[in-house]
């Protein structure tokens, strides 16, 4: 199938470009590159032997949006393209919102006036807001989210299910990523923050090579077995192999269906640093902070549903995807270039 990937020089997007050319299909990478670069376009090529039609356009773009329709014809858009800082969209408020909705409008727009009736949308764990309990299933509630990022990935996720209940022949799949790691096991391809990592793993890799003194973790005093927070970590190629699972779900019943994207598991900070530890044979030293505002204790996913309805289930571990993010970490010091 022929695929239009927005975001698809990202992590995640990269990852799923490469799980898509190995399946078979046909990925089309529309990017901005405001967060990613053009180098990652080249890796592709070196591990799949393919280099797939590249954009860079705006997705919100929709002369240029109509233009690669025109020129692509995709059966099917997987939608990644967005802003994801959590504490930024607390201070830029109007940026997210703006950039987020107006890119996944822009794109129903436009795959509406090309007969386009396909969508997966990357969403997040965050439209759950703070757990009531865990595994967090599908049919939980959403809302109530603690972000303005959360928000728009909410409103996505109303926007889709509204369009698909308006236009009968759409199918858009939603997937609720939990907390992705690891990079791929060549060192090729992986996750390239900008200036300081706001996320876990990355902040672990750049302290292991040195990039950085300490990790600080922030809160000893959740109710969790050691006191740091428990999240459900996923490998990056798991995650890129749901993308390929997922779009089975395109077949069959219209309409607008929901997965959880996770392994079940959780996992707290601290068993996340001596697993990192122990896979890479070096130290990592921390301190403990303060709790970061807005963080919840405990968050896992269900999983039954994405392996009951896709057969798909994760497959790395937590020492892979240490190895792997460290792999990484050691052959990009300062990033893709
Ligand atoms: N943490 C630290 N030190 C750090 C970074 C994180 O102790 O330097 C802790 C956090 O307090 C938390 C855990 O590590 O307990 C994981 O934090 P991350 O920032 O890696 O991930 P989050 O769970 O906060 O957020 C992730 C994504 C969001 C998404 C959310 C959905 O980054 O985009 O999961 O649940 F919205």
């Amino acid at each position: 199938m022929k695929i239009l990937v927005t975001g698809g020089l990202g992590f995640i997007g990269s990852e799923t470009v490469l799980a898509l050319i190995s399946s078979g299909h046909t990925p089309v990478i529309a990017d901005n590159l405001y967060n990613s670069k053009i180098g990652v376009l080249g890796r592709i090529e070196t591990l799949s032997g393919v280099r797939p039609a590249f954009y860079r356009i705006d997705v919100s773009d929709k002369k240029a949006l109509a233009d690669l329709f025109e020129k692509e014809r995709p059966e099917a858009v997987i939608h990644f393209a967005g802003y994801k800082a959590v504490g930024e969209s607390v201070s830029k408020p109007i940026m997210y919102y703006r950039n987020n909705l107006m890119t996944t409008l822009s794109l129903l727009e436009t795959m509406e006036e090309f007969g386009c009736e396909n969508i997966v949308f990357s969403s997040s764990a965050t439209v759950y807001g703070t757990p009531k309990r865990v595994p967090l299933y599908e049919t939980d509630k959403r809302g109530e989210t603690t972000n303005p990022y959360g928000e728009t990935k909410s409103m996505i996720e109303r926007i889709l299910e509204d369009a698909c209940k308006a236009f009968s022949s759409l199918t858009a799949v939603i997937l609720r990523y939990f907390n992705p790691i690891g990079a791929h096991p060549s060192g090729l391809l992986g996750e390239d923050p900008r200036g300081i990592p706001n996320n876990l793993m990355p902040y672990i890799a750049q302290v292991a090579i040195g990039k950085r003194d300490k990790l600080h973790i922030f809160g000893n005093d959740y109710d969790t077995a050691d006191g740091t927070g428990v999240r459900d970590y996923i490998h990056v190629v798991d995650l890129a192999e749901g993308h390929v699972a997922a779009l089975k779900a395109l077949d069959g019943k219209k309409g607008a269906k929901v997965f959880n994207l996770g392994t079940g598991r959780g996992t707290s900070v601290l068993e996340l640093v001596h697993a990192f530890e122990k896979a890479n044979g070096v130290k990592i030293p921390y301190v403990i902070e303060d709790r970061r505002p807005g963080d919840v204790a405990v968050n896992y996913a269900s999983v039954e549903k994405a392996y009951r309805e896709l057969g798909y289930k994760a497959r790395l571990t937590i020492e892979d995807a240490c190895r792997d993010s460290y792999n990484f970490q050691l052959k990009n010091p300062d990033g893709i270039i």
